[in-house]
């Protein structure tokens, strides 16, 4: 018997999102502030089609959260009772992580976090690039200086996010690191039974 945690879809999903904000983050930056000339068109370009291809990526994400072959949606249902617990845990105040399925309630609010934070992302970018089309009235309302402010700050909070991410991947759950990008089967023993639960396949 083997255990897999995380499903193609999920994967290609989580992995197209991680290359397009490389490539979203690298054109913003050179946006906000080119270092060497004469490549703003392409930057501009390559921003919008990146951004593009990140909702059009997190839209079908969604979807199949709920209503994919792999649906798993309830993963990421907020546990806020248990979040105290959990959060005792990180501060090494207790030794019990509470984990019910496959994330634990802080994880669940910081994936839950960072989709809202990209939508949030996305209707920035729609007011900055298009300030008459239909985000014109943010436009309208907050200025465009201000806008663009808000999506530079959103910017540092995605890298923030990455930063805690990786650095909890790889100390707490180091095999996550290759199931979600090798999609490596555990071997389903004592330890992980009892640590994770996640679909069954038989071999
Ligand atoms: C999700 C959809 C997104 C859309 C539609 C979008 C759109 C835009 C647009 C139209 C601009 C202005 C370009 C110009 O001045 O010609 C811009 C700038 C920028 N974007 Fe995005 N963007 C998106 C996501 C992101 C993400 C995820 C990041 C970071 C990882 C990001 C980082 C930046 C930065 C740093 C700038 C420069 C802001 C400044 O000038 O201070 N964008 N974006
Ligand atoms: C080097 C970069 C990254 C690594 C190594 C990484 C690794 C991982 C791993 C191992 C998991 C599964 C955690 C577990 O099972 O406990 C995960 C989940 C997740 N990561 Fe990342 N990640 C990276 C970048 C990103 C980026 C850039 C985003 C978002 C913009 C992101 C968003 C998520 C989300 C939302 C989940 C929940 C699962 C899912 O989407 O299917 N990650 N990541």
């Amino acid at each position: 018997m083997t255990t897999t945690t995380h499903h193609w879809p999920q994967r290609t999903a989580h992995l197209l999102n991680l290359l397009l904000m490389l490539v979203l983050a690298g054109t913003g930056f050179y946006i906000h502030r080119p270092l060497v000339g004469g490549l703003m068109g392409l930057a501009r370009y390559a921003h919008i089609v990146a951004a593009f291809v990140l909702l059009v990526n997190l839209a079908w994400r969604i979807y199949y959260a709920f209503l994919g072959q792999y649906k798993d949606a309830r993963e990421f249902k907020p546990q806020l009772q248990a979040l105290p617990r959990q959060i005792r845990y990180y501060l090494f105040l207790s030794n019990h992580e509470v984990k019910q399925g496959l994330y634990n309630p802080l994880q669940r609010l910081a994936y839950l976090g960072v989709i809202i934070l990209l939508i949030l992302q996305g209707i920035l970018g729609f007011a900055l690039g298009w300030p008459q089309g239909i985000m014109g009235f943010l436009a309208n309302g907050l200025g465009l200086a201000e806008i663009r402010a808000l999506h530079y700050l959103f910017t540092w909070f995605f890298i923030t996010f990455v930063i805690i991410h990786l650095y909890l991947v790889l100390t707490e759950t180091p095999q996550a690191f290759l199931e979600m990008f090798w999609g490596e089967r555990r071997e389903r023993n004592k330890t992980s039974a009892a640590t994770r639960s996640s679909t069954t396949t038989s071999k």
